[in-house]
């Protein structure tokens, strides 16, 4: 007798609610700004990916409303078909030259780059290691794939060093070997060691794909991200994944690399071969993020001075804030209730920040992630400094 769907499911839900997985997000009542809206209440919002606020800039706005006019507002189908807009080509060739990068293929989401490109480059008889701290998408995309997988520990140079050596005696011998990380790890704010990982891949024959997600917009020269910022190459970095959805301020996700990634990408990957494209006033809008950018590389200026006083502030008030390198600044609290605890506290004080507790981290490695804008005032970065600084006091983390 099959159980009754419904009941099953109501089950489950109940079982993930007891286990303190539901995720109830605050409803945001207008645009993402430093200064926004959520849940009826004006609040600072210090964990937007929006990090040069561009998702409200009048330029990338604008874009965004004449290209619907001319366009209208979808595409009327799948890139592959017939929703490959004059648009969509502009925006792949404005990206790769932003990024130094021989070509670039634009495509949904981030999400859906990582697992539609990963599960192509590999198969049986192939090999992916991949740092323990990847985004789900690359862990999904992997997963997609008939090719062995290995994980090296965080960032452990000698522990990806170890596994190429232990495979490289492994019978029938690996055909293609793909290393893969994030750039800037979204739970820390901390980078991947590229240039040694380029090196070790370049020894053992492997190839590079970094998801740079939380890179661009942030570093290298005005936000050309991680392959710039250590002066690498598409020959030494593969494959540079990225996403318009956090410092570009819009939505969409990019591959960027060789002529042949980007063939093979267009042939062969399904989240780009089926599934709609981009709506063209997106597309537009995006290409007005680039020219903001290239033409403003002070923004990317003002975002690190933000996070430097920021951090310096945290730091000297005495707060552990873990291994951050970026404008994502953890707060380590380590019980899950001390995070939720501080989140709320200083939501009481108007400032929003997201607890990020087990299982998206350790036990034991609750932090606040705070993330640092552009646009964030003097004031503003005071106020968020002032309400830790009691919340901290009071949960004696200081
Ligand atoms: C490291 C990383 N990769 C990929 C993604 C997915 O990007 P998108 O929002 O464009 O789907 C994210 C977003 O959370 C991310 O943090």
């Amino acid at each position: 007798m099959q159980r009754d769907p419904i009941k099953y499911l109501a089950e489950k839900y109940q079982s993930l609610k007891e286990q303190g997985l539901t995720w109830e997000p605050r409803e945001l009542q207008s645009a993402n700004q430093p200064v926004s809206i959520f849940d009826g209440r004006e609040v600072l919002v210090f964990c937007s990916n929006n990090y040069l606020n561009l998702s409200t800039h009048p330029q990338v706005v604008q874009a965004m409303i004449e290209a619907t006019q001319k366009y209208g507002a979808g595409a009327g189908s799948d890139r592959s078909i017939a929703g490959d807009t004059s648009l969509h080509r502009q925006l792949d060739e404005r990206l790769a030259a932003f990024k130094g990068a021989p070509a670039s293929l634009t495509f949904q989401t981030g999400f859906m780059t990582n697992q539609g490109v990963l599960a192509q480059l590999g198969g049986r008889g192939d090999l992916y290691i991949s740092d323990e701290l990847n985004h789900g998408s690359i862990i999904d995309g992997i997963r997609l794939t008939k090719a062995d997988r290995a994980i090296y520990r965080h960032k452990d140079v000698d522990d990806l060093q170890r596994i190429l050596e232990e495979v490289a005696t492994h019978q029938p011998a690996y055909q293609h070997i793909w290393i893969v990380t994030d750039g800037v790890f979204s739970m820390d704010g901390d980078l991947a060691p590229l240039p040694a990982i380029a090196e070790l891949a370049a020894e053992h024959g492997a190839g590079v794909y970094v998801d740079d997600a939380h890179g661009e917009g942030v570093l290298g020269a005005g936000g050309r991200g991680i392959v710039n910022h250590f002066g690498l190459t598409s020959d030494q970095i593969h494959a540079e994944m990225g996403t318009f959805s956090k410092a570009f301020g819009i939505v969409g996700g990019h591959i960027s690399g060789s002529q042949e990634l980007i063939k093979i990408a267009m042939n062969t990957t399904r989240t780009w071969l089926l599934s709609g494209a981009l709506p063209p006033g997106v597309a537009a809008a995006t290409i007005a993020a680039i020219d903001v950018m290239e033409q403003h590389p002070e923004r990317v200026e003002r975002l690190w001075k933000n996070r430097d006083y920021f951090l310096d502030q945290m730091q000297a008030l005495g707060f552990d804030t873990g291994n951050s390198e970026t404008p994502i600044v953890p707060i380590m609290c380590g019980e899950s209730t001390t995070a939720k605890a501080l989140a709320d506290f200083v939501w009481g004080e108007g400032i929003y920040v997201l607890p990020i507790v087990y299982p998206m981290v350790a036990r034991g490695k609750a932090r606040i992630r705070v993330q640092l804008c552009t646009e964030h005032t003097q004031d503003q970065l005071d106020a968020a400094i002032a309400a830790f600084k009691k919340g901290g006091e009071q949960l004696g983390l200081i």
